[in-house]
């Protein structure tokens, strides 16, 4: 559920008209409604409130200070994968006791960052990073917490590129291998290996995949337990899909019942790193139309926004639903489009085949919908192109939360 609604032909956001603020910010911009994301939040934190757990939003998904801003004041911690990201959830305000760094290339920098910081657990990839770990600890005199994350390969039927437990997987250890380091765990003198992490992969839309890998996990820490070995913390990691197109995925509380009473038998305390379900749905890409274009073969919209400025489609063919801003027209006289943006690449396509108005023109305003989640985050300087501005709605108020970037913020990291 959003707030981004039609009201007699015009969309809002919220209690705004989207078309307003094109008056205001020049496009392309993403729109975020503040009040759809602390609904998501406060959703999301009700569906697991028997048994409270820390929730440390997935900064990749969108880590825009205000949006970091709105998720601290609601009492979620943050995963964090870089050292950039660890920097902004304080900055932001985030307790590091609620920060988990995850990742399957961390620096020593980074590390050393996060440890002498005292994060609540470093989720660790490989064999050789727990090593280092080790040895950072021992310089700084400190210990620190981490899970391994573990890779129960299995398929969590989602587009490949974004799928991160099949057998064959960059992330995480074997289950063997993972058995034989927690069996041997005193060999890392300052490690206290508490915990065991599995992120599956994003954008799940079924819950089997969640129970299958979940009912591996809890088979593994049933052997463990037999050498004595218990784990305080389970991370299951985020991954809950969201409806772009007509995806029917597993409700929260559904989601949530199944997880809670699998984490319960693994570990004493639940940690959850969602960033789609939360952010996705709040946040949509406002474009304007430069051109219409007929070829032979093919009717064109050519917009301002394209694969610089929202990646998924180019990079994973994924589906975001687009309308119009102000629709006039009745859906009889529609026409089949291709929307895409000025890079120079034929891949920048942001929507294939879609029905629009024939009338529509050139000024017109587009919305690209469920573009809060890997939207900003994911979009780059290609071309020469500026990133876009951000703004963010509450109630009947709008505010720019980020300008977009001018020609002097590219050049400036230039030497000559
Ligand atoms: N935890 C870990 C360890 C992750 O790698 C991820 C996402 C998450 C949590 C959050 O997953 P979510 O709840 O958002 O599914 N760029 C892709 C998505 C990549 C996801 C990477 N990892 C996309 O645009 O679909």
């Amino acid at each position: 559920m959003h707030y981004f609604n039609y009201k007699r032909g015009e969309l809002f956001a919220e209690e705004v008209k989207v078309k307003d603020i094109a008056k205001k910010v020049p496009t392309p911009f993403y729109l975020y409604s503040k009040n759809t994301l602390i609904r998501h939040i406060r959703a999301f934190k009700s569906a697991f409130k028997e048994i409270n757990p820390i929730i440390c939003f997935a900064l990749k998904s969108n880590s825009n200070f205000e949006i970091l801003k709105i998720l601290r004041n609601e009492g979620f911690g943050a995963d964090c994968v870089s050292l950039f990201e660890m920097k902004k959830a304080i900055e932001a305000g985030f307790h590091p006791e609620k920060i988990v760094f995850n990742g399957n290339g961390k620096t020593e920098e980074e590390l050393e960052f996060a440890i002498k910081l005292g994060i609540l657990m470093i989720n660790a990839d490989n064999e050789e990073e727990l090593e280092l770990i080790d040895k950072i600890c021992k310089k700084l005199k400190k210990r620190i917490k981490v899970s391994l994350r573990v890779n129960p390969e299995i398929d969590p039927k989602t587009h490949p590129h974004i799928a991160t437990s099949l057998r064959e997987s960059k992330f995480g250890f074997d289950l063997k291998k993972a058995f034989s380091i927690y069996r041997n765990a005193s060999r890392f003198k300052f490690l206290e290996l508490k915990g065991v992490h599995i992120h599956i992969g994003s954008q799940i839309t079924d819950i089997s995949p969640f129970k299958e890998a979940l009912t591996k996990v809890f088979d593994f820490t049933t052997k463990l337990r037999k050498y004595g070995i218990r784990f305080e913390y389970f991370n299951a990691g985020g991954g809950l899909g969201i409806v772009y197109k007509k995806e029917i995925p597993p409700n929260l509380k559904e989601y949530a019942k199944v997880i809670m009473s699998y984490s319960r038998k693994i570990a004493d305390k639940l940690i959850l790193e969602p960033g789609r379900v939360i952010v996705g749905n709040a946040g949509i890409l406002i474009t304007k139309i430069l051109y219409i274009k007929k070829s032979s073969c093919k009717k064109f919209i050519v917009v301002d926004a394209g694969m610089h400025g929202l990646l998924r489609p180019a990079l994973y063919g994924a589906y975001h639903e687009v309308r119009l801003v102000s629709s006039r027209q009745k859906a009889e006289s529609r026409e089949k489009f291709d929307i895409v943006g000025p890079i120079c690449e034929s891949g920048d396509v942001l929507a294939k085949e879609r029905f629009l108005p024939g009338n529509i023109k050139s000024g017109d305003l587009l919305a690209i919908f469920s573009a809060g989640a890997y939207g900003y985050v994911m979009s780059s300087n290609y071309n020469l192109r500026p990133l876009p501005a951000e703004v963010i709605v509450d109630g009947n108020r709008f505010k720019l939360i980020r300008r977009a970037q001018n020609y002097r913020d590219l050049r400036r990291l230039e030497v000559d």
